[in-house]
C-alpha cells in the first residue's frame, strides 16, 4: 500500500499517461483484463475545458468510470487551471494531475508542458490553486521531465517547489526536452528527487519488463512505476510488474489465443465507445501492438490501414490465427 495524498492504492504499478493512447477504451480493457487499479487520463487542454470546448470534452470521458480515475491537463493561467481541476472534480476525478513534461512543439510553444519547468513560480502558483480547487479530498500532482535542456536540468529544486505548493505527488520521466526519447533515463534523478520531497514520487521511463520496475524501486525508491510504450498493447506486463515488485510467481503468459481475444475485446470495448468509424481507426495501432513479435505479425502490419469496421478486425484475427494453426 502506498499513498497519494488522500488516496490509498494497492498497485506500485501504473499505465502511464499518453495521449492518442490510454484512451478510456483502454484503461477499461486493461482494468477489466488485469485488475489494474488506478486510471490516468491522456492530457487534457485546460483552455478547452474552460472554453467549454466540445471537442475537449470528449476526452474527459470518465462519467461512470470505476474508481480511481486521474485526470492530465495541460495549461499554464493558474486561474484556469484552477477552474478546469473544478471541471475534472465535477466529472467524478479521483485526482487531478498537471502535464509539466509534454515537449511538442505546439504545446512548447504556448507556454505549456515542459515549458513550465523554465518558470518554476508559474508551475508552483498553478499547483497552489489547484489544490485551493480540487479541495483537501483530491490529490493534485504534476509530471514532468528532468529538465528543458541538458545545461538546465532542474528537476529536483523544480519538485521541491512543486512539494511545498501542496502536490500530492510528482511523476519524473528524467529525460530532457531535448533529448525526446533518445538517451537512457537517468534514474538517479527520480532517487534524488525522492530524497528531496515529502510527497508521492513516481518514476517513469525505460521499464519494459518486471525486472525493470524491481531495478527502479530498489534504486530510487520511488512509491510507483509508470509504464507508457511497453505496455502499448502489453496488459499483462503490468500484472507482470506488480508480481515481481510483490515477489509473487510471475502470473501466466496470453500467448497468441490470449493476445486476440484481448484485441478483440479492446475492438468491441471501443466500438461500444467511440463509435464503429472512430474506433477501429484508433484500433489499427493498438492492433499492431497486441501482434507484435508473434507469428504473422508481418502480413498483419500490411493490412492495417485497410481495417475499417469491426468486421475486418476480426477477420483479420481468424487469419492470424487460421495461419498459426
Ligand atoms: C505516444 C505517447 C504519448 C504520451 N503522452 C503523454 C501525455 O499525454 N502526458 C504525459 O504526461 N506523458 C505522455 N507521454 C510520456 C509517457 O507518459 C512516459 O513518461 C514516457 O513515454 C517514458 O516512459 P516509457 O519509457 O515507459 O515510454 C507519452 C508517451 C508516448 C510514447
Amino acid at each position: 500500500m502506498w499513498n497519494l495524498g488522500p488516496l490509498t492504492l494497492r498497485s506500485r504499478v501504473i499505465l502511464a499517461p499518453m495521449a492518442g493512447v490510454s484512451d478510456r477504451p483502454t484503461r477499461t480493457l486493461f482494468r477489466r483484463l488485469v485488475g489494474m487499479e488506478l486510471s490516468w487520463t491522456e492530457m487534457i487542454s485546460s483552455e478547452g475545458l474552460v472554453r467549454d470546448d466540445p471537442k475537449t470534452h470528449t476526452y474527459l470521458d470518465i462519467v461512470g468510470e470505476e474508481p480511481p480515475v486521474i485526470v492530465q491537463i495541460f495549461g499554464r493561467d493558474p486561474a484556469h487551471m484552477a477552474e478546469a481541476a473544478r471541471i475534472v472534480v465535477a466529472a467524478g476525478a479521483e485526482g487531478v494531475d498537471v502535464n509539466m513534461g509534454c515537449p511538442v512543439p505546439k504545446v512548447f510553444k504556448s507556454g505549456c508542458g515542459v515549458a513550465l519547468m523554465r518558470d518554476p513560480g508559474r508551475a508552483a502558483a498553478i499547483i497552489e490553486a489547484m489544490v485551493e480547487a480540487a479541495g483537501p479530498a483530491v490529490p493534485v500532482t504534476a509530471k514532468f521531465r528532468a529538465g528543458v535542456t541538458e545545461d538546465t536540468i532542474n528537476c529536483v529544486e523544480f519538485a521541491r517547489r512543486l512539494d511545498a505548493a501542496g502536490a500530492a505527488g510528482v511523476s519524473l520521466h528524467p529525460r530532457t526536452r531535448s533529448q525526446m526519447f533518445t538517451h537512457r533515463c537517468d534514474w538517479s534523478l527520480i532517487a534524488e528527487v525522492r530524497r528531496e520531497v515529502g510527497c508521492a514520487v513516481i518514476g517513469s521511463g525505460d521499464v519494459t519488463e518486471p525486472a525493470d520496475a524491481v531495478r527502479m524501486r530498489e534504486q530510487t525508491g520511488c512509491d510507483a512505476v509508470m509504464i507508457a510504450r511497453a505496455a502499448q498493447g502489453d496488459p499483462w506486463l503490468l500484472a507482470a510488474c506488480e508480481a515481481a515488485l510483490e515477489g509473487r510467481p510471475p502470473p501466466p503468459e496470453p500467448g497468441l489465443r490470449g493476445r486476440c481475444e484481448a484485441l478483440l475485446a479492446h475492438g468491441e470495448l471501443a466500438v461500444s465507445m467511440l463509435g464503429e468509424r472512430r474506433a477501429v481507426r484508433e484500433m489499427r495501432k493498438h492492433t499492431g501492438w497486441y501482434l507484435r513479435g508473434q507469428p504473422g505479425a508481418r502480413q498483419a502490419r500490411s493490412r492495417l490501414a485497410s481495417l475499417d469496421t469491426l468486421a475486418d478486425l476480426r477477420d483479420l484475427v481468424a487469419e492470424v490465427l487460421a495461419a498459426a494453426a
